[in-house]
């Protein structure tokens, strides 16, 4: 397993539709084993492979509580079947917009289809912590980030800090 570099916003890669992948093969298993150590290293509780910049349609998550054991979940090829009416207002942050946080709201539940790393459908409904985390995942998959979702002077505010920060590593 490899650690990767996650990019950071703005980045002409993180605005991008990904591609759905057509073959859940030993190439894909080996990204999924990568993305999961590059999360738990970072940490964080979601990556989506545009963050290591490989534009493809699958992301992982560990939404599990820090004391219990790990539950690592990989999403290929993610499609949202059903979401509740009901809404939830949660803080978010990025593995690409590092130390800032919003609260964003989204569907409470959702309902996703997906393959998993052995090629095989599933379904699987999540709630709260997880519906927002694979809500934000699935986001990445399509170009748009969790600072889309508030307002522009937020956003603007934000971005011109990340591309400081941007500056300031590049310098080191
Ligand atoms: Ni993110």
């Amino acid at each position: 397993m490899t650690i990767r570099p996650i990019l950071i916003h703005p980045d002409p890669r993180l605005k991008k539709v990904c591609d759905p992948v057509s073959n859940v093969d030993a190439n894909i298993r080996k990204l999924a084993d990568d993305m999961l150590e590059t999360m738990y290293d970072a940490p964080g509780v979601g990556l989506a492979a545009p963050q290591i910049g490989v534009m493809s349609r699958i992301f992982v998550i560990d939404t599990s509580d820090k004391e219990a054991p790990a539950d690592p979940m990989v999403l290929i090829n993610p499609e949202i079947t059903w979401e509740s009416e009901e809404l939830n207002t949660h803080e978010e942050g990025c593995l690409s917009i590092p130390e800032m946080y919003e609260e964003v709201t989204r569907p409470k539940q959702v309902r996703m289809a997906y393959l998993d790393v052995d090629g095989k459908p599933q379904e699987r409904e999540f709630d709260a912590l997880a519906a927002t985390a694979v809500q934000h995942e699935l986001d990445h998959l399509n170009g748009i980030l969790f600072i889309d979702h508030i307002s522009r002077l937020k956003r603007t505010m934000i971005t011109n800090k990340m591309k400081k920060l941007k500056k300031e590593l590049a310098r080191d």
